[in-house]
């Protein structure tokens, strides 16, 4: 076990008593610090970050260096998981993720496998972890991530961003025997990273459902809780948070499952979520990312407001979903700053 000068994080999942509530912010590694954008500048592309361990041990270090916060993330991508499956992926300038294969009908299936080795495939990351461990020599925690199996599917049935994500909507509808095929080859994987991730040396993992919100409560019951449910039941050795963006619906039924920490976006109230969720559980979030474009005063007051609406219970404060790449990092430690100021009486 590590001794951490600040495990703040972890004593607030673990329903103790703390001083003040945690915080980190979701994306912090990358896209907003002029310290990351020299590191990258260096390489060839996103790719060759996420896949040499010592720079992206550095990247992941920066923001407890830059921005004070209570956790590093490690940095890396979810797609990392449809790639060692079968389905390499590239990050295009300004477009983002692009995949050439994709899984359109049930003659694609031979496409990926779970029958991979993941420290084989993705041992890269364990290597950022250790690294990342050596580097902050017990500062803060590190969190493993991977996503959510369903986002993952969204991946790769449609091969590259989306607003509306129709072709993997659709599969549900006519073809959902093959979605549950992929989807629990899909679990059977991210189970295994997880606990690579973990062994390795993340003290907490995170499942990013980044499109769970195009789903209506049915649909994201049958293809999206049920296999976070699993990955919660597999993973017993550390703390389990899973952020379902957009599924406001689902938040009693996320509940139900083995999580610690359940992720809340914008659109949810606090006090409404701590009801359908109940005090077990730990909150995180949910300021809206565009609050950081306000004035200093703006950002001090709407920060103080959210903590205000926590009510002295588990939480962990956070934005509602990953800092925007244009938010000037000063916003981003006067956020930060406002959670630290802030006494838990
Ligand atoms: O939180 C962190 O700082 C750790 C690193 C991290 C990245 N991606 C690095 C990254 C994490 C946790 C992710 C998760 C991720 N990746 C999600 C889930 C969270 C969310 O935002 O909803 C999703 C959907 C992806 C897929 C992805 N990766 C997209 C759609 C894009 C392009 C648009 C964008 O977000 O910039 C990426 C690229 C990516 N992943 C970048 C970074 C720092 C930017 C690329 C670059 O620096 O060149």
């Amino acid at each position: 076990m590590t001794t951490y000068q600040n495990d703040l994080i972890l004593r607030m999942i673990r329903g103790e008593k703390t001083e003040r509530y945690p915080v980190w912010v979701m994306r912090q590694a990358g896209r907003i610090l002029p310290e990351y954008r020299a590191v990258r500048s260096k390489l060839k592309d996103f790719k060759e970050l996420v896949e040499t361990p010592e720079f992206a041990a550095e990247v992941t270090i920066q923001p407890v260096d830059i921005l004070g916060v209570d956790a590093a993330i490690i940095f890396s991508d979810i797609l990392v998981i449809p790639e060692a499956m079968g389905l390499p992926y590239q990050m295009l300038e300004k477009k983002g993720p692009w995949f050439e294969k994709t899984i359109r009908n049930a003659g694609d299936i031979n496409l990926i496998s779970d029958a991979i080795d993941v420290t084989d495939k993705l041992g890269y990351v364990a290597e950022a972890i250790k690294l990342t461990k050596k580097g902050l020599n017990g500062r803060v925690p590190i969190i493993g991530f991977a996503g959510a199996p369903w986002t993952i599917l969204c991946y790769m049935i449609e091969g590259e961003g989306s607003k509306t994500f129709s072709k993997t909507r659709k599969l549900l509808f006519t073809d959902p025997a093959l979605a549950h095929q992929i989807l629990q080859k899909i679990t059977n994987v991210t189970i295994r990273y997880l606990k690579m991730q973990i062994e390795a040396g993340s003290e907490l993992v995170q499942l990013f459902d980044s499109w769970a919100g195009i789903l209506g409560p049915a649909e994201y019951s049958e293809f999206g809780t049920k296999y976070v449910k699993q990955i919660c039941e597999a993973i017993t050795e550390v703390p389990v948070t899973v952020f379902a963006k957009g599924a406001y619906y689902a938040r009693a039924e996320i509940a139900q499952t083995n999580c610690q920490t359940i992720g809340l976006d914008w659109h949810m109230n606090v006090e409404e979520s701590r009801k359908l969720i109940g005090p077990e559980k730990t909150l995180q979030g949910n300021l809206d990312p565009c609050v950081l474009y306000a004035d200093f005063k703006t950002v001090e007051n709407k920060t103080k407001n959210m903590l205000n609406s926590f009510g002295n219970q588990r939480h962990i404060a956070n934005l509602g979903h990953g800092v925007y790449p244009d938010t000037d990092p000063e916003k981003v430690k006067c956020f930060i700053e406002t959670v630290k100021g802030f006494a838990i009486n």
